[in-house]
């Protein structure tokens, strides 16, 4: 991969990697009267690798790779705990997350939660776009707190766009939010550039990440530009920007492209954060493999000790030198520090380490603490503590000392849309996409010439069915014609493997929907520009008209 750094030749080539093969494939997973089934199936035999690259073209062949390989959750498995789904988390359009449980349990219970997404301004807004767009007022439609922002800086150093090409895209980008139904009284609006709070709060962040960081994650070498950089901290800092009024809940839609981002804004949301809380069992530090084996000891502490209800240290050595559980590096260092405890009891506690705390912080907490303490150079015990009031403690007390307390922000990832064409949906190639600002009868006229799943002859049609599962038509259906409407959705569906449905027709039926939503959501944009003066964006940079390099 490149950094891509040069790239601006193509009219957006961001788009070629937002649109990239997802095909349909019934899923095993699903109850079979659930209307649209798409699960990224294995169709090119020893896919690629994937790859999940932000500024290159991620093109996905097996979304559950992505499962595995990158430890993104599979989107099932949370669903039945959201209120409400929309109809893209029911229909499997979004199909991963990571760690959205915390948000959908605010959801259920009132508690504030955000919602943020950000967008480049390369080039129109199209239906790919729309995706994120609705996942954001969905999420303000359930009570969140909705951000959308425009990424100029990143458009400018990653993408080499002119600040006035960004202008005039941005505009584009946030009348068809708008249009689409953001309402910008509750919500926020910004563009990077001008956010001085994002560019504080990128500023800190970055003294938390270093270059070697950014070259393992983003493949950044010596040639690298620093603008491009201070785009990526940029953007740990709109991750972030939710919480800046107090930790919450957030979640980030995105392509899986950008997971890269979300595993390092997860990162430094915890390097930020002032206290470590860990489970202990003496005074010493163990890491996660050795706490487990320092566990098993003890739990077997009937085994060995003399005095059950006190074990001690050098027994449980013992009884782990003559038991060998695995693996046997963690056992000779665990077993050297529990030596060296000798008469120390084994005792569970919960434990405060020292991360990124003030002094006053520090002491500030130790005052907090009551019951049983012990307190050391960087870290603190207690025993009257469980690990969940011990969390709550440590933010209580960074938030009072000028910490941040973030939580980790989640994200849920929504599969790319085929092109019309076949292939990539890509905006160097205008009939495979569908421009939210497209004429209504070209948008009509595209969907008439679109590839489709259907059989060579309709007489096969009738007989075999049309493969909906790899009909970009049918995925018009799925991700954006049928709205809410399940029924219908599947009604396409049933009707198209069932032989009933031709694809003349259902072409004809499909163009005329995207002609009507494309007549329809411009006539909301024209609405939103005429208000567009009265709202909180200032959607022209006062910048120099330079490239970027
Ligand atoms: N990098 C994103 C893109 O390529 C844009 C972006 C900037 C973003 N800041 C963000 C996305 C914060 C989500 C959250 O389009
Ligand atoms: Fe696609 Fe419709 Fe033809 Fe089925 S009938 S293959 S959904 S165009």
């Amino acid at each position: 991969m490149t950094t891509d750094d040069s790239h601006h030749d193509d009219a957006s080539p961001d788009e070629d990697r937002r649109q990239s093969g997802g095909e349909w494939r019934e899923s095993d997973t699903r109850a079979v009267d659930e209307p649209v089934l798409p699960d990224g199936g294995t169709e090119a035999e020893g896919a690629d690798e994937a790859t999940l690259d932000p500024w290159g073209s991620s093109t996905i062949a097996d979304y559950r790779k992505l499962f595995e390989q990158f430890g993104i959750e599979a989107f099932d498995e949370v669903l039945p705990e959201v209120p409400n789904p929309h109809y893209l988390m029911r229909r499997g359009v979004i199909f991963g997350h990571r760690d959205y449980r915390p948000v959908a349990e605010a959801m259920r219970n009132d508690d504030p939660f955000a919602a943020l997404s950000g967008f480049m301004p390369t080039g129109d807004p199209h239906i790919g776009h729309k995706l994120v767009f609705d996942e954001i007022i969905w999420h303000q439609q359930q009570g969140g707190d909705a951000f959308a922002l425009i990424a100029d800086l990143e458009a400018h150093s990653a993408r080499g766009l002119s600040w006035d090409e960004i202008d005039e895209h941005a505009t584009n980008y946030i009348l068809s939010l708008l249009a689409l139904g953001f309402d910008p009284d509750e919500g926020t609006l910004y563009r990077q550039s001008d956010n001085r709070e994002v560019q504080d709060l990128a500023f800190e962040l970055g003294a938390e990440a270093n270059f070697s960081e950014l070259q393992a994650i983003y493949d950044f070498d010596g040639e690298t530009d620093v603008s491009h950089m201070q785009s990526v901290v940029t953007q740990m800092a709109d991750i972030l920007y939710p919480q800046l009024d107090g930790p919450k809940p957030t979640v980030i839609p995105v392509g899986p492209d950008q997971d890269p981002h979300m595993r390092l804004a997860r990162d430094l949301a915890a390097r930020m954060r002032y206290f470590g809380v860990t489970e202990a069992f003496a005074s010493f530090e163990a890491d996660a493999v050795e706490r487990t084996l320092l566990r098993q000891a003890y739990d077997a502490r009937e085994e060995y000790a003399e005095e059950p209800d006190r074990p001690r240290c050098g027994e449980a050595a013992d009884w782990l030198r003559d038991h060998q559980p695995a693996p046997a590096d963690a056992r000779e260092s665990v077993v050297a520090k529990l030596d060296e405890a000798g008469k120390e009891p084994l005792r569970p506690r919960t434990r405060f380490l020292d991360r990124n705390a003030t002094a006053e912080a520090f002491e500030a907490l130790i005052e907090t603490i009551d019951g049983e303490k012990r307190v050391y150079d960087e870290h603190i015990d207690t025993f009257d503590l469980d690990h969940a009031e011990a969390e709550e403690l440590a933010r209580q007390v960074e938030l009072d000392n000028g910490g941040y307390g973030f939580q980790p922000p989640s994200s849920i990832y929504h599969r790319f849309m085929t092109g019309l064409t076949g292939g990539k949906m890509s905006s160097s190639i205008p009939a495979s996409h569908i421009s939210l600002l497209d004429d209504p009868e070209d948008g009509y006229d595209k969907v008439k010439s679109a590839t489709t799943g259907g059989r060579s002859t309709a007489e096969e049609q009738r007989e075999k069915g049309g493969k909906a599962d790899e009909c970009p038509v049918y995925e018009l259906y799925a991700y954006l014609l049928s709205g809410d409407d399940d029924e219908f959705a599947k009604e396409v569906y049933d009707e198209c493997v069932g032989g009933e449905r031709l694809c003349g027709g259902c072409k004809e039926q499909a163009a005329e929907l995207m002609a009507e939503f494309l007549e329809d959501h411009q006539e909301k944009r024209e609405e939103w520009a005429d208000k567009l003066d009265e709202l909180d964006i200032d959607l022209d940079s006062d910048r120099a008209p330079t490239s970027a390099d």
